[in-house]
């Protein structure tokens, strides 16, 4: 067991892409920590850069107390799992989960002891005596599992193990995952793109948007309190509405959400009260999932948007309605392009090794072409007229084309600046 903290680690490649930016983080005792985010956000290289495969550009990462930046992977104690679970073509299942114990010379019938224990919690003791090319996906993957745990490593490293497996062998396998670490007791931190995996398996979540740390906490904590528009949006599988409003205070009677067709007020009495005072006659993001929406009738007294159903669409277990309202949607705030990133930190020169290590690379001339400007005007990202995703639960009670009357839960708004951060920020 042990602690994996990172401390202000940045990765950048050479040609001066800006992989992981800054990125504060640490993994307890015994802890299943999540790392989720989009293909290309850097996940792997953070994972790379704790089992020593990459090198870190600057910032600390201590291992159990101890600076481990130039440690060698081997010196490390970190096991770590990949996609594909390569393992030796031409050693049996046995082979393959006893050769890290072989190459550590430990005493054959201890090995033989192990392998066996491990093989029958990992459901693979019948398969011991064959080679890899003879086994399913999953098969191949526990062996892979049984392998890095076989010598009892601190830290485990799983970088999406389970991303290659089909959905039904992905949610056994998961289940196996998080009982087995947890019984082992050992610090891990495990990477995926999939927010179920991240919700069911962690015991917290570090969510990760282009090398940026969006936000960290319990699975709850993120989901249903979460630190930037990103990650109510990822979490919510982009079916979160952002949408644009101004902020009002007609006669410092109340707080006046302005969604141009239609507004919300919200009582000076509401404990968010203050903080969205603070920007008054500016643009923020109001994020609203689709079922803290509903369909209402004429006698509804809350806010209310009013609206006609575009479409509709089955989801099995549910029906969502699109409603057009009139109102302007935003897309989710990027932080800035890497490469542009890190242009900016080197000219600002963030303490003399950053800076000299940004040189050095940026000196390199490798860069791409120069980001493209996105058209932005002060709240967020990209505008646009979109409809409003409205969750109707499981019987379609609209029709399309026939007006709608969205009721909103405005206690369950989620508010966030331009740049998508969380007006109000959740206690951690
Ligand atoms: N050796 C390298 N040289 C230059 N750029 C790299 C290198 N390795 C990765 N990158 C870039 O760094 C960024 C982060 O890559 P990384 O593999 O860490 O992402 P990821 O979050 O693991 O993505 P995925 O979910 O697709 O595996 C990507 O844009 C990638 O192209
Ligand atoms: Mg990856």
């Amino acid at each position: 067991m042990s602690t994996v903290v990172l401390d202000n680690v940045t990765k950048v490649y050479p040609g001066g892409y800006l992989a992981v930016d800054r990125m504060n983080l640490r993994a307890g005792e015994g802890e299943l920590l999540v790392l989720l985010g989009p293909s290309g956000c850097g996940k792997s290289t953070l994972l790379r850069m704790i089992a020593g495969l990459e090198e870190i550009t600057s910032g600390d990462l201590w291992l159990g107390g101890t600076l481990a930046n130039d440690l060698p992977p081997r010196d490390r104690d970190v096991a770590m799992i990949f996609q594909n679970g390569a393992l030796y073509p031409h050693r049996t299942v046995r082979g393959n989960i006893a050769f890290p114990l072989e190459i550590a010379k430990a005493d054959p019938e201890m090995v033989k002891e192990r392998v066996t224990e491990l093989s029958k919690a990992l459901h693979i003791d019948e398969t011991l005596d064959r080679r890899p090319g003879t086994l399913s996906g999953g098969q191949r993957q526990r062996v892979a599992m049984g392998r890095a745990i076989v010598r009892q490593p601190s830290i485990f490293l799983m970088d999406e193990p389970l991303s290659n497996l089909d959905a039904g062998m992905r949610t056994e396998l998961r289940m196996e995952i998080g009982a087995l670490v947890r019984s082992l007791g050992v610090t891990t931190i495990y990477v995926t793109h999939d927010q179920v995996e991240a919700l069911t398996l962690a015991d917290r979540i570090a969510i990760m948007n282009r090398g940026v740390l969006q936000d960290v906490g319990t699975p709850g904590q993120v989901y249903n309190d979460p630190a930037t528009a990103f990650t109510a949006a990822f979490l919510n599988s982009q079916q979160l509405n952002l949408l644009s409003a101004t902020v009002r205070t007609p006669q410092n009677q109340f707080i006046l959400l302005d969604f141009g067709p239609h507004q919300i007020t919200i009582p000076w009495s509401d404990p968010r009260a203050y903080a969205i005072s603070q920007y008054v006659g500016r643009q923020i993001i109001v994020g609203l999932r689709p079922d803290c929406l509903a369909p209402v009738p004429d006698t509804f007294d809350g806010p209310v948007f009013l609206g006609r159903v575009r479409a509709l669409e089955y989801h099995g277990h549910e029906w969502l309605a699109y409603v057009e309202t009139g109102i302007m949607s935003v897309s989710v705030p990027e932080p800035p392009d890497p490469r542009q990133a890190v242009r900016e930190l080197a000219a600002s020169g963030q303490g003399g090794r950053i800076r000299s290590a940004m040189r050095r690379l940026l000196s390199g001339g490798e860069a791409g072409p120069e980001p493209q400007d996105q058209s932005q005007d002060g709240s967020g990202g990209t505008h646009r007229r979109a409809d409003l995703i409205v969750r109707i639960g499981s019987r379609p009670v609209w029709r399309a084309g026939e007006p709608a009357r969205v009721g909103v839960d405005a206690s369950r708004l989620l508010l966030f600046a331009s740049d998508g951060s969380r007006i109000d920020p959740p206690q951690r």
